[in-house]
């Protein structure tokens, strides 16, 4: 009869004892060696490379951890930034909340532990921005505190090697990984630092999820003989898999208004996504049916009041529409894919004449939003959502963007314009 798979690890006191040791075995040679942020123990630099990694693909860390550090050497350099430098830092990096708590944590460190870096793990945990995994892995490789981790990848190999069945997201299921987690680090702390990134590595790349090497034969597992997973062939169904359930979706116009080399950006709210960048200002999203998904009509062409009606609803005035009634042109499509919701931007782009430029200062120069008219050529001061600087630099955004971002070029959408 098979062996039945539980929600409860399997106490294999033999693999718990020599885990850590064949790990770091395994490590010398096939973990990943070599990266800038690895061999130091400054706790700024250990954090900042730890939290740029945790959305981010290490090849894209690679080449911004190394201009972060330069232009923020320290938890007093970055305390001291102003927010919207952080931001342009970050630009591109996707899941802006980290900079912002980057900037939080930071200005923390400084007033509540005089810039020092706690090493108890409960205490960063307390900091803005670190979790209970992002904690341990800074107190390993800063302080080499017995400290686990327990990320993504480090869950799937452990409920594997231990055939725990149960889904992630369970409570219980959760608490017996912190469990093992624990039980398997090594006894010595100083070999803390090996053995946490010897883990994470090992999930990264050999224990992976669609292609682990025990099934695609790459290489030998070093645990082949003692996985729960591999044993009973439920490799690939463990973890179990969460039912995703399909991201809502939106629209909204964005308008780029230019005069001469300058183009209007807005400044979005603190709270919303991409809270604190700069963008362009655009309407209000509108939540897409089905009906609406399904259509390919092309999108609006508008004249320029009916744009400024769309993309900036809350200017003073709105006397001089005649002012906008130049041309307006339908520019392109695009699909931005966020982790749990997919937004259809349909631009539009229209030309401002002295004039018109000097009525639109007037009506926005009296609402509470920020707004800066900035030059195209500068545009790399500013933090703005990854679409909407390759859309400015002239790129294609369907091309480019980081990790946690994908672009399609959509079919242009149909919005309903406001008059
Ligand atoms: N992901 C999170 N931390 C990491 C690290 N130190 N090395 C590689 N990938 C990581």
């Amino acid at each position: 009869m098979p062996k039945a798979l539980s929600t409860q690890p399997t106490h294999d006191a033999a693999l718990i004892a020599s885990f850590s040791k064949q790990l770091i075995q395994w490590h010398k040679k096939h973990g990943r060696h070599g990266l800038p942020w690895q061999s130091i123990t400054d706790p700024y630099a250990v954090w900042v490379s730890e939290i740029m990694l945790q959305q981010t693909q290490v090849a894209t860390v690679l080449e911004r951890y190394p201009k972060m550090m330069k232009r923020f050497p320290s938890v007093v350099h970055l305390a001291r930034a102003n927010i919207d430098e952080i931001l342009a830092e970050w630009s591109g990096l996707g899941y802006y909340s980290r900079a912002r708590n980057l900037h939080a944590c930071a200005k923390q460190v400084v007033t509540q532990y005089q810039g020092k870096f706690p090493s108890d793990p409960m205490a960063l945990e307390g900091l803005s921005g670190i979790g209970r995994s992002t904690a341990g892995a800074i107190a390993a490789f800063a302080f080499q505190a017995r400290a686990p981790i327990l990320d993504a990848n480090v869950k799937r190999v452990l409920a594997r090697l231990f055939g725990i069945s149960g889904a992630l997201q369970e409570k219980k299921v959760t608490d017996s990984l912190w469990q093992l987690a624990t039980e398997l680090l090594p006894r010595s702390p100083q070999h803390m630092p090996v053995y946490t990134q010897a883990l994470m590595d090992f999930g990264a790349t050999w224990c992976t999820a669609k292609q682990p090497v025990c099934l695609t034969q790459k290489a030998p597992c070093p645990f082949e003989g003692s996985c729960q997973a591999k044993a009973l062939d439920q490799v690939l169904a463990i973890p179990k898999k969460e039912i995703k359930k399909k991201s809502p979706q939106f629209a909204c116009a964005v308008g780029v208004l230019t005069h001469g080399n300058t183009v209007l950006l807005q400044k979005r709210p603190a709270k919303a996504i991409w809270g604190g960048l700069w963008s362009l200002p655009e309407s209000p999203w509108q939540a897409q049916t089905a009906i609406d998904l399904s259509s390919t009509v092309q999108a609006e062409s508008l004249t320029g009041e009916q744009l400024i009606g769309l993309i900036l609803p809350n200017l003073s005035s709105k006397k001089t529409p005649a002012l906008f009634g130049g041309l307006v042109r339908t520019g392109m499509g695009i699909k931005h894919i966020f982790s749990h919701r997919v937004l259809q931007i349909q631009t539009y782009e229209m030309a401002l004449n002295a004039k018109a430029k000097k009525e639109l200062d007037r009506s926005i120069g009296s609402t509470e939003n920020q707004f800066i008219w900035a030059e195209l050529d500068t545009l790399e001061q500013y933090g703005l959502p990854q679409p909407i600087r390759l859309l400015l630099e002239g790129r294609n955004p369907a091309r480019g963007g980081a990790e946690s971002d994908q672009y399609t070029n959509a079919a242009p959408i149909a919005l309903k314009s406001s008059s």
